[in-house]
């Protein structure tokens, strides 16, 4: 198993200021790297929830202490309601995927090795495949997902659109190395400064799974179940998921429901840099919610 790293976690802990007694929902719950250190400020008496989408239960050793409940923080409120109701004092999201499910899973998420083009974080509760994207999206489609997703331009997601389907016309996707064949034609042709495969398989992995999607329905379940005075602290990995951060942050702080604990992101350091190269992204932005005492005078 690849060891992941928690980004940002001397910051992460220094924004959620978790203390002994309070209770805090992890919804990324990966490895447990964050939990782990939160879990220690919050002993004794405080409780922990972690989620995450794909996880082996029981084959998880070290997670005395914690709940952890196998779902998508899609459905934060109800696993909340279900599992943990107590009063919440922090609520973290280290968005996205870990190093080991990018090097151990066997499901496609690095154009490194060669894999299926699976991309689901959790096969059993999801239906959907990048391998059934290439092979059955209309190029439309096709278009409008490496466009958004991926941040490519109009012209090259149209030609990668295009050269998707010929490809598939003459055999289907299968393997990553079906799909870097098409874009490493592609990548030469138009000289990219970085490889072209990075966001082509970003914007994959992201309709698989309705990544933005799922992080905008979440966001305001996270606000409305934190107690007043709780903060909530999201690491983002690419403009598109700090987009709907920020976007959330400041409209509630501008209705007087939140404190911006950032006003700009925090990034990682030269030093965990040169130890968490995967870090180089990461994004962390947080707020606190306003007690409604507080939120009257406010207004
Ligand atoms: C960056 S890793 C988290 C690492 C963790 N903070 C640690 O220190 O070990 C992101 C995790 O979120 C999970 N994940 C991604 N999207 C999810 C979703 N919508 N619901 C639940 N879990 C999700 C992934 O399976 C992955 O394990």
């Amino acid at each position: 198993m690849a060891i992941h790293k928690p980004v940002l976690l001397k910051e992460v802990i220094e924004l959620l200021e978790p203390k002994s007694g309070e209770n805090f929902i992890d919804c990324n719950y990966g490895q447990g790297g964050h939990s782990k250190a939160i879990l220690e400020k919050i002993k004794p008496g405080g409780g922990l929830l972690g989620i995450d989408a794909d996880l082996d239960i029981k084959n998880i050793k070290d997670i005395k202490d914690i709940i952890l409940i196998k779902d998508n923080f899609v459905n934060l409120k109800a696993i909340y309601e279900h599992n943990f109701p107590y009063p919440i004092s922090g609520i973290l999201f280290d968005l996205g995927f870990s190093s080991d499910q990018l090097e151990n899973s066997g499901r496609g998420f690095s154009f490194l090795t060669d894999e299926p083009l699976d991309m689901r974080y959790n096969p059993e509760g999801q239906r959907l495949t990048a391998k059934e994207i290439l092979n059955k999206y209309g190029e439309k489609s096709l278009v409008r997902i490496f466009r958004e997703f991926g941040e490519i331009g109009e012209k090259l997601a149209r030609k990668m659109a295009r050269a998707t389907v010929v490809r598939r016309g003459r055999r289907l996707f299968e393997m990553t190395s079906d799909l870097l064949e098409v874009i490493g034609a592609k990548a030469v042709r138009h000289k990219k400064r970085i490889h072209p495969a990075t966001q082509f398989f970003q914007a994959l992995r992201i309709e698989v799974n309705k990544e933005l999607d799922n992080l905008r329905q979440t966001l305001p379940q996270a606000l409305e179940i934190l107690k007043p005075g709780g903060r909530l602290a999201v690491i983002s990995f690419h403009s598109l998921e700090d987009r709907i951060v920020k976007n959330y942050f400041r409209g509630w702080a501008r209705e007087g429901r939140v404190e911006l604990l950032t006003k700009k992101p925090l990034t990682t350091g030269e030093e965990e840099l040169k130890s968490n190269p995967r870090a180089r992204s990461a994004k962390l932005r947080a707020i606190k919610k306003i007690d409604s005492k507080e939120c009257v005078k406010n207004f």
